[in-house]
């Protein structure tokens, strides 16, 4: 029910007070949000990046396509996924898996060879999807753990991804960019969002009962 009204609270805000920051303990819990999210099989195939250098978000605006967000936001999360799947990207995260529990080395070999079978024949591009899939829970649970916190978030994907990650060297880090999470606190007499309404499709449009 908390997490209803939290839902209910939080808007895509549009304006925020630049002059009010979000402390580093509640940034941590939002990024802590998204590396608790479920992944496929378990590889955790997105990274989040903190960023709160003001020449950086305001570089970020043109990337963003003018929009001022960025600058004014205290803080903008840039979830980035892997490029591709390779083997040692599947190796590491079951090695570490089998470490952490203490199983045998090879507990998951056959069960990451059917991993190994699918995704080493798609293409990069097709892999991507896969992986950029994964960024967007992480990112949901980010949202709905900064509405618990009352700070405010932006979900944004109107960016210039190739753009972006050049500015933040993603490529070296074989990640490509996703979303921005810019968080931050609502500027209240100029956010023209924050008087609207809600609007969803009617519940009994949206659950389909069979
Ligand atoms: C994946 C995604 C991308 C979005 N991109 C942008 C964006 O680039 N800029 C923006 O102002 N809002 C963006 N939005 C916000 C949506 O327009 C907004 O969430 C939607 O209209 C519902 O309104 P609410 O979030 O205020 O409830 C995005 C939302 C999502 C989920």
């Amino acid at each position: 029910m908390a997490l209803l009204k939290d839902l209910e609270w939080r808007y895509a805000t549009k304006k925020y007070d630049p002059s009010k920051k979000v402390s580093q303990e509640d940034v941590d819990k939002i990024v802590e949000a998204a590396r608790l999210a479920p992944t496929s099989s378990g590889m955790q195939q997105f990274r989040v990046f903190v960023i709160s250098n003001q020449e950086l978000k305001d570089q970020m605006v043109e990337i963003a396509l003018g929009q001022q967000i960025v600058a004014d936001a205290s803080h903008v999360l840039v979830f980035a996924s892997w490029d591709e799947y390779t083997e040692e990207r599947i190796d590491s995260i079951f090695k570490l898996t089998t470490q952490e529990r203490g199983l045998p080395a090879d507990k998951f070999v056959d069960y990451t060879n059917r991993l190994k079978a699918v995704y080493l024949k798609q293409t990069p591009e097709e892999n991507f999807t896969h992986t950029a899939k994964q960024a967007y829970i992480g990112f949901g649970l980010s949202i709905a753990q900064a509405a618990e916190l009352k700070i405010d978030a932006t979900p944004m994907e109107g960016f210039n991804s190739e753009k972006l990650d050049e500015l933040l060297d993603l490529r070296s880090k074989g990640l490509k960019s996703v979303l921005m999470l810019p968080i931050g606190y609502r500027d209240e007499e100029n956010d023209w969002l924050l008087p609207m309404k809600k609007v969803r499709n009617p519940k009994e449009e949206f659950a389909i009962e069979l």
